[in-house]
This record gives C-alpha cells, structure tokens and sequence, in this order.
C-alpha cells in the first residue's frame, strides 16, 4: 500500500469509528456489531503500526491506553476554576434570585437549569479542533495535566465536527464520572477478590483519573457530561447557545437541562428531578442554576470564590430512622471480619433497607451503637446504606455498649487485628469454612478458572463431605468420586435442609469443566489464586511482565515494585503469598495436575517475534517516533519494555537530551545501547 492510500484509509477509518464511538457513547445507539468494530480498530491500528507518520493523536486507537504517566504536571488554569455557592433552602434561593435582579436593575432576565453532576470537575483545551490538554480542577488555580488518561474516555471527543461557530481555541468544562452500574461491577469484583470495596463513584473517578497506566484508566469505563464553554472572544450571547455549540460540536451534553423563565419554573424543575435523578446513570447532588444571558453573567460578575451569576441548590441526603435489630458479621474469602447492622425494614429513596453497614469496630464504637437504639440511615453518594447516628433522645434505659467479637463467629478462632488496620481478621486461613469456600469459590469463577457445572451448593456438599479441602483438590476428582453424592442443601424458602444427591450427568459435566478449565490462560490461573490486592487487571500485567509463576514466585520485592503499576502493597502480598510453603506446595500441584502457568505470549501478541523475550529500556526524546509508539512496536514484536537499567536488560534505545546518569550506567554494565534507526531497523521498519 502507498502512504497516500494509507493516509487516505487511515482518515477514513477514524471517522467511521468516531462516528459509531458517538452513536454509542452519547446516543446510547449501537449501529454496528461489537465484532465489526472491533475489526475496524484492528484494521485501524494495524496501518497505523505500518505507518507511525500517520498514527495521530486524535485516533481512536489511542482510546485503549498504554502510556505511563509517572508523575502529573501542573498546570495554572488560564481562567480559575471557581466552585459554586450552594444551598439547601428554597428560601436562600429566592434570595439569590432577589440579588441577581438587584444586580441587573430591572432588565428582564432568564435561568438556565442543570443538574449538578456529583463526579470530578475536568477543563479541556481545544485547538484547532483537538483536545490539546485536559487539566483537573486542582486547587481551582491549578490542576494536574492528565491529558493522557482522558484520552481514554470515549465521550471527551479527540477530535470535533466542524462546527461553524467555533474559535480556534477554547475551553470546556465538564464532569467526569463513573457511571454507577460500573461502580457496582468494580466494587463486586472487588468483593470477590477479596480487596477492601470503593466508598463511591466519585472518590474512585477521582482516583482513576490520577492512575499511572492509562490502559488500566481505559478499563474503567469513565464518561463525562460538559456543561461549560469559555473563549477569549465572544462566540454565542448565551449558555443556552453555548450548550447547544458544545452539542454540536459533538461534546456530550445531558439533555436534562431547561431554560426556566421564572423562578416558579425554576422550582418545577427543582422538584420534578428531586426523584428522577434517581434513574440517571450517575450520581447527582443537586442542580445548578445559571442567567442564562453571557453578557448578564458579566454585569454580575464574581465574588473571591464564586460566580454570582450562578447557585447550587443541593438536595438533601435521604434518611431514614429505624431499629437496630442486631449485628452480624460476614467473613470474607480474606478472613476479613464485617460487621452488618440487622434492622427493622424501612423505606429510603425507592428501596427497602434492611441491612447497612457499620464497615468496622472503630466505626461502631464511634456511633455508640448499642442493640434496640433507634438509629438513622443514610443513603448518600454510597451505594450500600449506611448508619451515621444514633437517636439517643429515644435511647431506651439500661442498654449496654455494644461488645465486638473476640473470637471468629464461624470457626470460633481469636480474631487478629494488624498493627495500622481498623479491621479484624480470622488467622484460620486454612480451616474457616467461609474462607476456604471464599477460596474456592474465587477459583472457579467465570473470570479465574470458569469451572461452568460447579455452583456453589455443589462446592459446599463437597467441602462439607471431605472430598476436596483446596484448589488442587478439585483436580484429583474423578468420576466416581461424584457419582451418587448426596449432601445436604439449605434452602430459606423451604425453610430447612434437604438432600440433593449427583446423578451421572451432572457428575460428568462436573469433571469435564474442571479438565477443560486446565486451559485458562496464566493469567486467569494467577487470579483465581486469590493473592490479596492481585486482581484481573493486576494478574494480567504480572502475567506478560513475568511470563512464568516460577518467575514471580523468585521475584524480589525490589524486582515486584520495578513492574509498572505494582506498588508495595501488592509486592508485599506477593512475596507473603509465594514466602509461604503451603502455598507454594498448592502451586506445585496445579502445575503437576497440567494447569497454565507459563503465558503464550506468542499468541497474546501479534507481532512476528522478532524481539522475542528481548529487553528494552526507552530514554530521551525520539525524531521518527514518540516513546509510546516506541514502546508499543516493542510489544508488539514480543519485547519486553522495562522502566529502569539493570543488569539483565539487552538494550537502551537512546534518544535526543537521555539523561547523562542513565548512559552511564548503561555502559558500566555493558548493555547495547542503540538509536532510533537501529531498533527500527532491528524490527524490519527503517523506512
Ligand atoms: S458550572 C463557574 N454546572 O460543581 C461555575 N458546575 O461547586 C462553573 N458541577 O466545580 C461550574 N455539575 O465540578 C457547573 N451543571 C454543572 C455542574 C457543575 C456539577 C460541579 C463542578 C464545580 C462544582 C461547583
């Protein structure tokens, strides 16, 4: 293909793509298969890693992340991001609206209403129509530039439609937010591996957006509504018109804003979403009311910390008060010990809450929580409810305090709390019911081993009769061994046990999931382990890095925190998991009984291979290439990129102003250090 045909196709598949991206995105509308847009960004990328010259910023194919930021930098905002001022009374908002017409002496006037999008508050430059930067609010001077990870969210538009009444530059402001049903899928993941759960959309956007690899950020399924657009020189006379500029300029705009003429409507549309709001895909705390008119917003003007032209009205967090029946506590996969308040069933925004909870001892000894107390519940930016307070008016005489357990309420072990952690565990690793069915459990989910046929009461009759007491133990079944076993079920609605026996087909499909999951790949084998903090993003990128469980389990802590995204936390549990000989034993079994503990990084990448298992270090500034390109034809012709020099790395491709210490290094340890041309000439490219 000549580059003019590439350029060509290249031009035409982004917008084909940015074109379904948008339908999708923002239109809720899928015209396309998955699989055919997958093969439009394979078709995409794979021209794109042909032709670097023509691999642009704005292409689509940059959405799926890879490049590290390792440390953000900051950036002044050209036009401060103030906060708004906010209420939670009507009154207080006829006040305002009593000073705005003050302000504007007697000229007619008119609000624009939004909702107030509880995520992170996000500036993004434009120029020429691309995103240039994206900028967090920071202090409201200045924020931290993570232009690359909002490259990933697929509503923040890389490039814009032409649209006639666009400047050259400007600046938009939106919210970032974590749709809620991925917030729950995370969380729920979470829960499964044992980790400590996310508090709320808003907190984890927030710390997504600050996230080192982008690729992870990709993964997370952020989106961004823009309610904000600012330039130099004036282009629209009011927010309304900017709104609709920012729509058609394919910005992602909710479509739950009305112009209101009076406040009368204003308050309408304060009600109508007090319960609507619930139905959004995203948290929202209250709504924003704006003049609508750009050049009353600037007869108004602005206090040190606010706009004046502008006001938050904030609803108020639902609550409820009920009674605290009594505690119970859950043991995790992990031992992890969690306390759930057991209450009188009560209504709270839309649901019945039965249960909420007291997340730690701390936590109830802070409430003062005594059983029988009246206590209040909140239903706020959390997903779970929780108990904030207790109604000590109607406090009944003669309660006691309340007396966190000493000893396991499973196994009946004395529970340990680690030096700096507010939660209790159960030490009884090895035999606490709840958490070595939590182990197994974990293991055969659909995203570890995916043993289909073995749901958990199954699990359960087998643990319950002995016949498997670990993983490994799963491998060594046979046929026999499960035909014609009964055990007993527990069932609420029948309200008792009964007897469920496996019969020969069951008995076989059993056995033939748990040969057929042998073939899981390593890294769903390293994940279905359970080691605290490794989860599936984790378990993946410490599968390509080590490509062998022998490997990661020689690895040293220093050598675990080297890995992009591997922070002392999980090198610390990786080297408790792998310092442990029981475990080390468990894996010695599953690589006896054929399970995958090596990677197919053949078939994971799909370059020709040409840099097999080499290693690459990348410095300095490159003239054909940038770094993340560089990085990505590493990988794709199966190298491997590291982040600092060492003894066993093969070579340095040296680029423009490398640091001086880093050269030396390289040539004290002998490593072959190399140009641009050269590796490009190594992988077949020197074009
Ligand atoms: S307008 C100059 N509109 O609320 C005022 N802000 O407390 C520009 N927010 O930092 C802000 N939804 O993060 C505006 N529809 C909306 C909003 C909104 C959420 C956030 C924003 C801002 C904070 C102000």
């Amino acid at each position: 293909m000549t580059a003019e045909t590439a350029k060509k196709t290249i031009d035409e598949l982004i917008e084909r793509i940015d074109f379904y991206n948008t339908r999708y995105y923002q239109d809720s509308v899928s015209e396309i298969s998955d699989f055919e847009f997958d093969q439009l960004l394979k078709r995409l990328e794979k021209l794109e890693a042909e032709f670097p010259q023509f691999k642009y910023a704005y292409s689509p194919s940059q959405r799926v992340g890879g490049a590290i930021t390792k440390k953000f930098n900051t950036v002044i905002h050209k036009n401060s991001m103030l906060s708004l001022s906010n209420t939670y009374s009507e009154e207080e908002l006829m006040d305002f609206d009593r000073r705005v017409a003050k302000g504007l002496e007697g000229q007619e006037y008119e609000y624009f209403c939004e909702l107030k999008f509880d995520g992170v508050a996000i500036s993004l430059w434009y120029e020429n129509g691309e995103l240039q930067k994206a900028v967090t609010r920071g202090d409201g001077t200045s924020g931290d530039d993570i232009t690359t990870n909002a490259r990933t969210i697929r509503s923040i538009p890389l490039k814009l439609k032409p649209e006639k009444g666009l400047p050259e530059t400007f600046e938009v402001r939106g919210e970032v937010f974590m749709p809620r049903v991925v917030f729950e899928e995370l969380n729920a993941s979470k829960s499964m591996n044992g980790e400590a759960l996310l508090a709320n959309p808003r907190n984890t956007t927030s710390g997504t957006l600050k996230m080192q690899d982008s690729a992870i950020v990709a993964s997370r399924k952020l989106d961004c509504f823009l309610y904000y657009f600012q330039s130099d020189k004036p282009v629209v006379a009011t927010h309304e018109a900017a709104v609709h500029l920012m729509e058609n300029a394919g910005f992602n705009v909710s479509k739950t804003y009305r112009r209101c003429l009076n406040m009368a409507e204003v308050m309408a549309y304060i009600h109508e979403w007090e319960n609507k709001r619930n139905s959004l895909p995203l948290d929202t705390d209250g709504i924003v009311i704006k003049v609508n008119s750009l050049d009353q917003q600037d007869q108004l003007g602005f206090t040190a910390k606010s706009p004046r032209w502008a006001i938050a009205y904030k609803y108020k967090t639902e609550r409820a008060r009920t009674k605290l029946k009594g505690v119970t506590f859950q043991v995790g996969r992990t031992g992890a010990i969690t306390p759930v308040a057991e209450l009188e069933p009560v209504q709270l925004a839309g649901t019945t809450v039965k249960r909420a909870s007291l997340h730690n001892a701390n936590e109830i000894l802070r409430l003062d929580l005594r059983i029988d107390d009246l206590v209040f519940v909140e239903k706020g930016g959390e997903i779970i409810p929780k108990v904030v307070g207790v109604d000590f008016e109607n406090r009944k005489e003669g309660t006691e305090p309340f007396l966190y357990p000493t000893v396991c309420p499973e196994c009946a072990t004395p529970l340990v709390r680690k030096e700096g952690e507010a939660v209790h565990y159960c030490p009884n690793e090895e035999e606490c019911p709840p958490q070595v069915l939590g182990r197994i459990e974990h293991f055969i989910q659909r995203k570890a081993m995916n043993v289909e046929s073995l749901g958990p009461e199954t699990l359960k009759g087998l643990l319950d009769c002995g016949k498997i007491k670990n993983v490994a133990d799963l491998y060594t079944l046979t046929f026999d061994d499960l035909n014609g076993l009964e055990f007993k079920v527990y069932s609420e609605k029948k309200g008792g046990d009964s007897i469920r026996s496996l019969r020969d087909k069951s008995a076989k499909n059993i056995v033939d999931s748990i040969e057929i999951s042998k073939n899981q790949p390593f890294d769903r084998l390293l994940f279905g382990l359970g080691i605290r903090f490794v989860g599936s993003t984790v378990s993946e990128i410490l599968a390509e890095y080590f490509t062998d469980i022998h490997k990661l389990a020689e690895a040293t802590y220093e050598e675990l925190v080297e890995v992009p995204e591997i922070g002392e936390r999980i090198a610390g549990s990786l080297c408790q998991y792998f310092d442990d000989p029981e475990n080390m034993e468990l894996v010695e079994r599953l690589e006896r009984y054929g399970l995958t503990v090596k990677a197919d990084i053949k078939k994971e990448n799909e370059g020709n291979g040409v840099l097999d298992g080499k290693t690459f270090v990348i410095s300095g500034v490159f003239e054909k290439v940038s770094r993340d390109d560089l990085k990505e034809l590493i990988k794709q012709h199966s190298g491997k990129v590291l982040s600092s020099i060492s003894g066993n790395l093969d070579y340095l491709v040296a680029g423009d102003k490398m640091g001086p210490s880093k050269l030396e290094k390289a040539q004290k340890l002998n490593t072959k250090i190399i140009s641009e041309s050269d590796f490009l000439e190594m992988i077949g490219n020197d074009d």
